[in-house]
């Protein structure tokens, strides 16, 4: 999608996590619009990003900034970590991000906010926004709690993605891990059943972003809720050979496991994903294949395997 250079709707915006996979991208192609773009990190310090620490006081901080918009892209996220944390989850996700709703309600500040197909059981994926949400993790209530926080918001808008990728600073996503692992010829132990609609970051900010310049998303009337990502629903096994027959690189590396032999703490939803319809009708499109976007993230997958990024 080319990228438009209109004039920012918004002059300065505030992003909450902009050291992560989400915040990151939307960090970057903020700053292409021409807005102020003010992006914070938390434990991993990086130049030109802000420190800051979410906590049940977070006015001063956003006082000091007064942000028009505020792009909220930090949760704990490690699922199986949220699991056997209850308390640290329920802290994070939902009473650190309630001081944030209430301060854009209060200043009349438009919120994004990311949520999760984990809000699904995963019975009948992919899911339309008006799916019924029956989460089986506490990760999964955690977001759902939070989105009633988003709810609140006169103007707000949480946008549903699920296994999100990119090349980003770190393995904490699966395509970058399996650019990692095949590169290094580890073998890769990958779920063979959980199905999801994987979400490449670039895309979704420059998505995002555009619907935000076209005046679509954060306007009255326009909707609360969507879902975002590709259209394919796969495997995690099938992602991964994917990337591996991109790469050229050697396939057999990767074990395909069912979930209940992998023991992970919490319950995933298997058969997940989120449909994109109204998000493509919204930008206009037919169809978003992952494939177009694995091979968009192909150049930066290609330095990784060599060593060179
Ligand atoms: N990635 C996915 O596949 C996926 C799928 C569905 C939904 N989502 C949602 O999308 C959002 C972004 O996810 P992500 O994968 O981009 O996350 P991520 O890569 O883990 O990044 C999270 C960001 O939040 C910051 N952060 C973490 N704890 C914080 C705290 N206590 N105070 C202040 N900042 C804190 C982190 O800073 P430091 O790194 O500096 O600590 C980092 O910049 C989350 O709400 C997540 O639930 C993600």
């Amino acid at each position: 999608m080319p990228t438009p250079q209109a004039t920012p709707r918004f002059a300065h915006v505030l992003v909450i996590g902009a050291g992560g996979l989400v915040g990151g991208a939307f960090f970057a192609r903020l700053a292409r619009t021409g807005a102020r773009v003010t992006g914070t990190s938390h434990s991993h310090p990086r130049a030109g990003l802000v420190p800051f620490e979410l906590g049940p006081a977070p006015g001063p901080f956003l006082d000091a900034f007064a942000p028009e918009l505020v792009v909220m892209a930090s949760a704990m996220t490690h699922v199986d970590r949220c699991e056997t944390e209850p308390a640290e989850v329920q802290r994070r996700n939902v009473d650190d991000l309630r001081p944030i709703t209430e301060w854009c309600a209060r200043h009349a500040v438009p919120l994004i906010y990311f949520s999760t197909d984990y809000v699904f059981d995963g019975t009948a994926g992919p899911y339309a926004e008006d799916a019924p949400p029956h989460p089986l993790s506490a990760y999964g209530r955690s977001k759902l709690a939070a989105e009633g926080l988003v709810a609140a918001v006169p103007r707000a808008l949480v946008i549903r993605i699920t296994n999100v990728f990119d090349i980003g600073f770190d393995d904490r996503n699966f395509v970058h891990r399996c650019v990692t692992h095949l590169r290094d010829r580890l073998p890769l132990v990958v779920p063979s059943d959980q199905l999801a609609t994987p979400a490449y970051a670039t895309w979704l900010a420059d998505q995002g972003v555009t619907l935000l310049e076209r005046g679509a998303i954060l306007q009255p009337g326009s909707p609360r809720l969507l879902h975002a990502g590709c259209d394919d629903l796969v495997s995690r096994g099938e992602l991964a050979r994917r990337v591996a027959a991109l790469l050229g690189a050697d396939a057999s590396l990767i074990e395909e496991r069912s979930t209940a032999d992998l023991h992970q703490a919490a319950l995933r939803p298997l058969r997940g994903g989120l449909r994109s319809d109204h998000w493509k009708s919204l930008l206009g499109v037919e169809r978003l294949p992952l494939d177009d976007a694995l091979n968009d993230c192909l150049p930066r997958m290609r330095r990784l395997h060599a060593r060179e990024i």
